[in-house]
């Protein structure tokens, strides 16, 4: 055990007008969805994306939710999902019905294998989802190169990690027919728990408004198209609290400032770690020339399984929190359950077996950060 400060491995920050815009939101009244403060977040993410309209959500799952119902889904439709993703990537489209195929992922960006996608893609398929681990984009040209004779597959972005990030210039949650966004107060930009999804097909709006509001047409009733709203289809209520949306603008108005400490955070593990990886066995994040990362976490893929545990158990002693990261789906109870088929995913059980998470957030120091890459390496060398 030591003596020196704990180093959190992740903490939520106020970086801004956050308090303040809360109070605002609060004291106007209105803190359901929709509201003055929702209108500042959806009009930013626009603008950002380039989207042709997104909808705040209570969670990146509710988003993704969201994306399962605009893909009317029948029973016997299947939905590819990497095996190397959080539950939600997968049980959003279980939730509507359809059946889940898993993808293994390559072992560069760590997002999908367009290999692996082309042997698993038939004509059940309906959707692909596509993670850009840590904020860095996936193979996307070697998945749209799969997927360019099937314009019927629709690709979803689960951008949880990506929101700024680019590929080939492009803003990450801008490429697929539907992205989705997540701020739980693990993510770059949080509110607690919130999301939003991205639609970056006009022909989708009208109905992403009536599954949001209850599957009525409010929203429509509201811009004066009609004189009296009604129960129109299917739906829930995905809306997020003004409140939170307050929280959220806050945050998202210091975009540049928050990304900036989060790359310095990045880029100050990578030229730590840089010398001494080779030596160690270590692998450290590629970030291909054509991505702009997120900046979303920071990873290290350790020679082998015992190596990892043993690593995290000592730099736990030293007040340092580090943490695995995903379980893979395919093996998962649930996993199993909801396949359309049983898939060989030997890649994510390798990686899911090696990867820890160093600590990351936004005002980790450099003394943090020089702590944890001196105690790593010390922890590897036995020295
Ligand atoms: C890739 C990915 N998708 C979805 C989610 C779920 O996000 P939320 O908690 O906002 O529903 C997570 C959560 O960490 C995630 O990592």
């Amino acid at each position: 055990m030591t003596d020196k400060p704990e180093i959190l491995f992740n903490k939520a920050s106020v970086e801004g007008a956050e308090l303040e815009h809360i109070r605002a939101a609060l004291e106007s009244g209105h803190t359901s969805s929709s509201g003055p403060f929702s209108a500042r977040v959806n009009e930013l993410l626009r603008a950002e994306t380039g989207a042709a309209d997104t909808l705040l959500t209570t969670s990146c799952t509710a988003a993704l939710e969201m994306s399962a119902l605009l893909l009317n889904l029948q029973p016997g439709d299947t939905v590819i999902v990497p095996s190397f993703t959080f539950v939600s990537s997968a049980l959003a489209y279980v939730r509507e019905g359809a059946r889940v195929l898993f993808c293994d992922i390559e072992p560069e960006t760590l997002g999908p294998d367009p290999r692996h996608l082309a042997e698993l893609l038939d004509d059940s398929v309906r959707a692909v989802v596509v993670v850009h681990y840590a904020g860095i984009a996936c193979d996307l040209d070697g998945i749209r190169e799969v997927l360019k004779d099937r314009p019927d597959v629709a690709i979803v972005e689960d951008n949880a990690h990506g929101l700024f990030g680019r590929w080939r210039g492009r803003p990450l949650g801008s490429i697929g027919r539907f992205a989705t966004q997540s701020f739980h107060d693990t993510k770059n930009f949080v509110c607690g728990e919130g999301g939003a999804l991205v639609l970056n097909d006009p022909d989708d709006v009208q109905r992403a408004w009536v599954l949001y509001d209850k599957g009525t047409d409010r929203k429509a009733f509201f811009q004066g198209f009609v004189d009296k709203y009604s129960w129109r289809d299917t739906g829930s209520s995905f809306g997020m609290s003004d409140a939170l949306a307050a929280y959220l603008l806050g945050q998202l108005e210091q975009r540049d400032v928050i990304q900036a400490k989060r790359r310095g955070v990045f880029e100050r593990y990578a030229e730590g770690l840089a010398p001494h990886a080779e030596a160690l066995g270590l692998r450290l994040p590629v970030v291909p020339e054509h991505c702009e990362p997120a900046y979303h976490l920071f990873h290290v893929l350790m020679p082998d399984h015992e190596t990892r545990t043993r690593v995290m158990k000592e730099l736990k002693e030293e007040g340092i929190n580090t943490t695995f990261h995903y379980v893979p789906l395919h093996d998962s109870v649930g996993g199993r359950q909801f396949s359309a088929r049983p898939t060989e995913c030997p890649v994510t059980t390798d990686i899911s077996s090696r990867l820890m998470r160093l600590p990351f957030h936004n005002n980790l120091t450099a003394d943090d950060t020089d702590r944890v890459v001196e105690t790593l390496v010390r922890s590897m060398t036995g020295v």
